[in-house]
């Protein structure tokens, strides 16, 4: 089948902007739902986006949506709150909803070390999510799904290194928790081309891919990276487990929930994989030239200007 119009749930965020922008690229028609429209206003200068406020959860708005479109790639996800709903239910709703809708092909993201038995509920919620998709595509065969695994994702619009950024500017010493959790980000314009590929590659078809960048970093690693670029003299203290884990306890009780003990338990496992970014979806870029990439770039400066002190 030949698909013209796809879709796009979770296309305001981080990943899904760049996702948008490589399907329009690519000459498909996008239709973004969103929550708010505000959210996302900045995906209105695409030529060939649809953007509509729609809740999702609805399923008859959902179902709806679908049968107007001849794929379905799911975003939806989050690092806290009811994991249940968004990481297990809404893709098994989507799943269901395709097969309704006759929409022939899904993409699902999900995460590195998904497992129902997992140590964390993110991943466990992941791991449900995953078996749920499968087994609904495995009932209905006309359903094909490909699913994606990847590690920390990075990009001028993340959340995780621009994080770190805004911290070291205000805190000559950073005390970090989990100081050797183990990831290999990747860039988001390679997650974002690995997802457009594959719509319409049949050999990703019943399959699922980690994404992993080149290279391996601690959690530590990682800050030092960010403090480098920085040029501020900065102090970066690992913490001992317990101390991990009480700081992580105090801040989920706060405002941005910058760590809690479900996100440490999900670090218990390393963020990695032995099995390289696939070629099929063209060649993956390392996390320490793409991003003073882009922070040399006139985009890039607009993007930082709280990690430079401006
Ligand atoms: N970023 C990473 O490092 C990373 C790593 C591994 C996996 N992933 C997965 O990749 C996907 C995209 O991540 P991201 O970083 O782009 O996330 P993001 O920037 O937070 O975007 C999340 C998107 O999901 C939608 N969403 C969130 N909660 C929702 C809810 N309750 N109901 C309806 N829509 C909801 C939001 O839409 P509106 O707000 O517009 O409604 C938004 O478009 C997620 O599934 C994430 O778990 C990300």
């Amino acid at each position: 089948m030949i698909i013209k119009k796809i879709l796009l749930l979770g296309g305001s965020g981080f990943v899904g902007t760049c996702v948008a922008e490589q399907l329009i690229a690519r000459g498909y028609f996008v239709t973004v739902p969103t929550r708010l429209l505000k959210r996302a206003k900045h995906l209105l200068m695409l030529p060939t986006v649809d953007i509509v406020e729609a809740d999702i959860h609805d399923e008859t708005t959902l179902l709806n949506l679908a049968k107007q479109h001849d794929a379905v790639i799911n975003l939806v996800g989050i690092l806290h709150g009811d994991f249940e709903r968004e990481h297990a239910a809404f893709p098994k709703r989507v799943a269901k909803i395709c097969v309704q809708a006759g929409v022939p092909r899904l993409i699902q993201m999900s995460a590195l070390n998904a497992d129902i038995n997992g140590p964390s509920q993110y991943l466990q919620s992941r791991g449900r999510g995953e078996a749920a998709v499968w087994a609904i595509a495995k009932a209905h065969p006309l359903l094909k799904v490909t699913m994606f695994q990847p590690s920390v994702i990075f990009g001028e619009h993340d959340a995780f290194l621009n994080m770190f950024m805004g911290l070291i500017k205000f805190f000559p010493v950073i005390p970090l928790g989990s100081p050797d959790a183990k990831f290999q980000p990747v860039w988001v314009g390679d997650v974002a081309r690995a997802i457009a590929i594959s719509i319409e590659t049949y050999e990703t078809e019943g399959k699922t891919y980690p994404l992993v960048g080149p290279q391996v970093y601690s959690l530590k690693e990682l800050v030092e990276f960010i403090i480098g670029l920085s040029g501020k003299a900065r102090a970066v203290i690992g913490l001992p487990t317990s101390l991990s884990i009480l700081q992580a306890a105090v801040f989920e009780h706060l405002p941005g929930k910058l760590i809690t003990r479900d996100n440490l338990r999900s670090m218990q496992v390393p963020s990695t994989s032995t099995i390289p970014f696939p070629a099929l979806f063209g060649p993956v870029n390392d996390m320490e030239s793409t991003v003073r990439g882009y922070l040399k770039s006139n985009v890039g400066r607009a993007q930082y200007p709280r990690f430079r002190g401006d």
